[in-house]
C-alpha cells in the first residue's frame, strides 16, 4: 500500500470498500465513489445479504461480504468506508486501521472523547489516513469562508456564530433514530448536540481555532416521542435542543445553537463570521431547489450581497441544484481519495472528530454543573 510520506510508487486508483449500505450509503457515500474517476469500487459490505447485492448491482461493486472482517482481508482494498450505525462506527475503524487500511468514518467516531483520540493516534501509528465523515466542512460556500478568513480578506474575526436547525423531529411521531436502546429514562439524555452539533462545533473550530471555553443550556421540548426500534410513544427527556456560548483561544466570541426541533428545511446549518474588515453568511439550507448561498459584506459597504462561486468550487458534474449529500458528499470524497493518492496534507481526520468530541462533552458539562467550561488545553 501507498502511505503518506513513503516513495512507493503512486497508483492510478484507490481500491475501497464501503461498509454499510443503507439510506445515507445510497444517498451520499455510493454515488460519490462511484462518481470519482480514480476510485476502484471493489467490495461493498452489509450484515444484510439482500441490501448489499441490491448496491453491488446498482453502483457496480466487483464484491459483495456479509462480515467486515472478510472486506478487510481484501488486498484489493486501500482504503474503507464506515457507514454503519453510530455504535459500531469506533470498532470497526479499529480493525480496519489495524488492518492497514485508510478509513473514512461516519461521525460520531464515539460519543466519548477518550477512544476517538486513542483512535487517531492508532492510525498515525499504522501510518493511515484518516476522514470523518463531517459533510458540511466540503460545502463550497464554507470552504469560500475558510479562505477568506486564511488571506486576510475578514480581517480579525471576531465572531463565529453556528446554527444547525430544522424540525426533522418536531413531529412526535416521527421516529427519532440517533437514540441507544438503553438511553436513561431518568434524566436529559443529550442528542441534538451529539448528532448535529458535532458537525457544528467542527465547522466553527476549523475556522476559529481552539475553543477554550464554553457555557451552556439544554432543553428537552417533546417529552414523549416514537423512537425506531421502540413501540409506542416513549417518555425518554431527548435533548431537543442547545444554546452555548463561546470563548475562542484567540480571543474571538462564538455562538451555538442545535437544534431538531425549530422549523425550517433540512439540514439547516448557517455559519456567520464577523471581522475587523468584512462578514460573510453561508446558509446551508434548501431552499427553492438551491442547496446553499452565501454572502459577504465589507466593514466599507455594509450591505451583504450574494457572493457567486464559479464552476471549480463544485465536483464535476455537479451545481447548485445537486441534492445536497451528493454535493457536499462527492467534494468530501475527492479531497479523501486525493489526499491519499497524491500524497496530500490531510485534514477532517479523527483527530478533529476526537476534538469536536471533547467540545460537545465540555458543553454537556456546562450545562449539568450550570457554570462556565474550560477545554483541556484551549490551544491545538
Ligand atoms: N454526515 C452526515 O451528514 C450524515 C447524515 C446521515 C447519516 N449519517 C450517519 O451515517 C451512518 C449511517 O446512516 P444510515 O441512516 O444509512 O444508517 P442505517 O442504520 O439505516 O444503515 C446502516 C447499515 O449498516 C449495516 N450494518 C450494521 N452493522 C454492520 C456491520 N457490523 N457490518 C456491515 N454492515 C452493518 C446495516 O445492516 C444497515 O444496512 C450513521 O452513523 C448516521 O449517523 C451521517
Amino acid at each position: 500500500m501507498n502511505k503518506p510520506g513513503t516513495n512507493s510508487p503512486r497508483p492510478d486508483k484507490l481500491g475501497v470498500g464501503v461498509i454499510g449500505a443503507n439510506r445515507w450509503a445510497q444517498s451520499a457515500h455510493l454515488p460519490a465513489f462511484a462518481a470519482h474517476e480514480r476510485v476502484d469500487l471493489v467490495a461493498i459490505c452489509d450484515v444484510l445479504p439482500e441490501r448489499a447485492r441490491a448496491m453491488q448491482a446498482q453502483f457496480g461493486a466487483a464484491k459483495v461480504y456479509f462480515d467486515h472482517r472478510e472486506l478487510l482481508a481484501d488486498p484489493r482494498i486501500q482504503a474503507v468506508d464506515v457507514c454503519t450505525p453510530t455504535q459500531t462506527h469506533l470498532a470497526l475503524s479499529l480493525d480496519a486501521i489495524a488492518a492497514g487500511k485508510h478509513v473514512l468514518c461516519e461521525k460520531p467516531l464515539h460519543t466519548q472523547a477518550g477512544p476517538a483520540f486513542a483512535a487517531a493516534a492508532a492510525a498515525a501509528e499504522k501510518g493511515v489516513r484518516t476522514k470523518l465523515g463531517f459533510t458540511f466542512r466540503y460545502s463550497p460556500a464554507i470552504r469560500q469562508i475558510k479562505r477568506w478568513i486564511a488571506d486576510g480578506v475578514l480581517g480579525d474575526i471576531f465572531h463565529i456564530h453556528g446554527f444547525e436547525q430544522n424540525s426533522q423531529f418536531l413531529d412526535p411521531d416521527f421516529p427519532l433514530r440517533q437514540l441507544a436502546p438503553d438511553a436513561p429514562r431518568d434524566r436529559l439524555v443529550p442528542a441534538s448536540i451529539i448528532g448535529y452539533g458535532s458537525h457544528l462545533l467542527d465547522l466553527m473550530r476549523w475556522l476559529g481555532g481552539e475553543f477554550q471555553s464554553v457555557a451552556a443550556t439544554m432543553r428537552n421540548f417533546v417529552p414523549e416521542r416514537q423512537v425506531l426500534g421502540m413501540s409506542g410513544r416513549q417518555k425518554i427527556q431527548v435533548e431537543d435542543a442547545t444554546v452555548a456560548l463561546v470563548e475562542f483561544a484567540s480571543g474571538a466570541q462564538g455562538l451555538v445553537q442545535s437544534s431538531y426541533i425549530a422549523v425550517g428545511n433540512y439540514p439547516g446549518v448557517e455559519i456567520r463570521v464577523y471581522g475587523s474588515k468584512g462578514a460573510a453568511i453561508a446558509r446551508l439550507i434548501t431552499e427553492g431547489g438551491i442547496a446553499e448561498t452565501l454572502k459577504r459584506a465589507s466593514a466599507e459597504a455594509v450591505e451583504f450581497k450574494d457572493v457567486i462561486l464559479g464552476p471549480e468550487h463544485y465536483p464535476k458534474g455537479t451545481t447548485l441544484s445537486t441534492p445536497w449529500p451528493e454535493l457536499y458528499y462527492r467534494n468530501l470524497i475527492r479531497h479523501f481519495v486525493d489526499e491519499i493518492l497524491e500524497d496530500k496534507a490531510q485534514e477532517c481526520t479523527f483527530y478533529d472528530g476526537a476534538k469536536s468530541q471533547q467540545i460537545v462533552d465540555a458543553i454537556i458539562a456546562a450545562h449539568a454543573e450550570r457554570r462556565w467550561i474550560r477545554l483541556p488545553d484551549g490551544a491545538a
